[in-house]
């Protein structure tokens, strides 16, 4: 081999070590790049795991949050309930049968139905006699007047009196599980939202706003008026909402031994206690507008009287009308 072929001879052979050099170190590269691809991947997957073990973490706080909000709003509600009604803070439960009385709850949520709050009528006692039997039962209900005010009775008639619960609504509605309740009054409880409640606005002393409630109204299995107690307020509503009431309804008028002083300036009328006392003792209704004919869809009239230890009976308190 001449010296010129022995150089190209000696050249090619280093350009192979060299290749082979180079393929070696490519190959390394490769699998140390794969190596770092698969260890990213497993990086990602982790990531990606690490996010949704999140998103779940946040998930479960926000539920938490909620709840926890629940109870502070129910925790302030409570506590509202016994600032604003000191007498509601001493109770126990009156619970029979495992489920709260009409009393406890009307006491708990500051009704003066029951017997510890404002005026404390307990007419819970005799509504629990009066409506025991419905306790379960699926129907619709309208109380007219839904939250009491402290000070003169002139103040329910400040259309823009500041409210803040309906305590008897709620009563109700603890009680019977299964109604509805719609409420009428002529101050503003659009704000309060109560499940299984509706409200509508209104004046019991406007008879265009009681004829629309009547047609709002689905039928009634009960009626509660416990609105301005005016006789004239409670005839005309009386009038207007007795025949949306189901066959064997009760319609039930709060109060009837209370006038407000501003009746005076109603149109004249008799007093609710004479009208249904002159059906009990003749069969005719005295009310005005000739309303007179739905006697012949009353079953029953209930009444009941404040005490009394003299010879003769307390005053009427509280009348349920039942429909035929
Ligand atoms: C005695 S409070 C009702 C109390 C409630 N039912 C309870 O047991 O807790 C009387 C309600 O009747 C309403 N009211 C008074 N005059 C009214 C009228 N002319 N029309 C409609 N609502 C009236 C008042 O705004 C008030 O909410």
């Amino acid at each position: 081999m001449g010296w010129l072929e022995r150089i190209g001879f000696l050249g090619s052979r280093r350009r192979r070590r060299e290749l082979g050099k180079l393929e070696s170190e490519i190959g390394a590269v490769t699998a140390e790049r794969d190596a770092y691809l698969r260890q990213r991947d497993v990086a990602l997957g982790e990531r990606n795991e690490f996010l949704r073990q999140r998103d779940i973490a946040i998930g479960e706080r926000n539920e938490l949050l909620r709840q926890r909000d629940i109870a502070l709003a129910e925790r302030n509600a409570l506590r509202h309930l016994r600032e604003t009604n000191p007498e509601a803070s001493s109770l126990r439960p009156e619970r029979r049968e495992g489920s709260p009385g009409l009393t406890f709850l009307a006491n708990r949520f500051g009704s003066d139905k029951g017997d510890a709050v404002g005026n404390a009528h307990d007419y819970t006692a005799l509504y629990s006699f009066l409506l025991e039997a419905w306790r379960n039962d699926e129907f619709q209900m309208l109380e007219l007047g839904l939250q009491r005010a402290a000070g003169a009775p002139t103040a329910y008639l400040d259309p823009k009196r500041q409210v803040s619960d309906v305590p008897s609504v709620r009563m109700w509605l603890e009680f019977f599980p299964r109604a509805h309740c719609y409420g009428f009054d002529c101050a503003d409880f659009t704000g309060i939202s109560v499940p299984r409640f509706t409200f509508i606005r209104g004046d019991v002393g406007n008879r265009r706003d009681l004829e629309r409630l009547a047609n709002t109204l689905p039928p009634l299995r009960l009626i509660v008026d416990d609105a301005s107690h005016a006789s004239y307020h409670q005839q005309i509503a009386f009038a207007t909402l007795f025949a949306k009431l189901e066959s064997n309804g009760l319609y039930i008028i709060e109060d009837v031994d209370y006038q407000p002083a501003y009746e005076a300036e109603l149109p004249a009328c008799l007093k609710t206690h004479e009208v249904f006392g002159r059906f009990l003792d003749g069969g005719s209704l005295a009310l005005p507008d000739s309303a007179g004919q739905l006697a012949s869809l009353i079953r029953n009239v209930f009444v009941h009287r404040g005490a009394s230890s003299g010879e003769s009976s307390g005053p009427m308190k509280l009348i349920a009308v039942a429909k035929r």
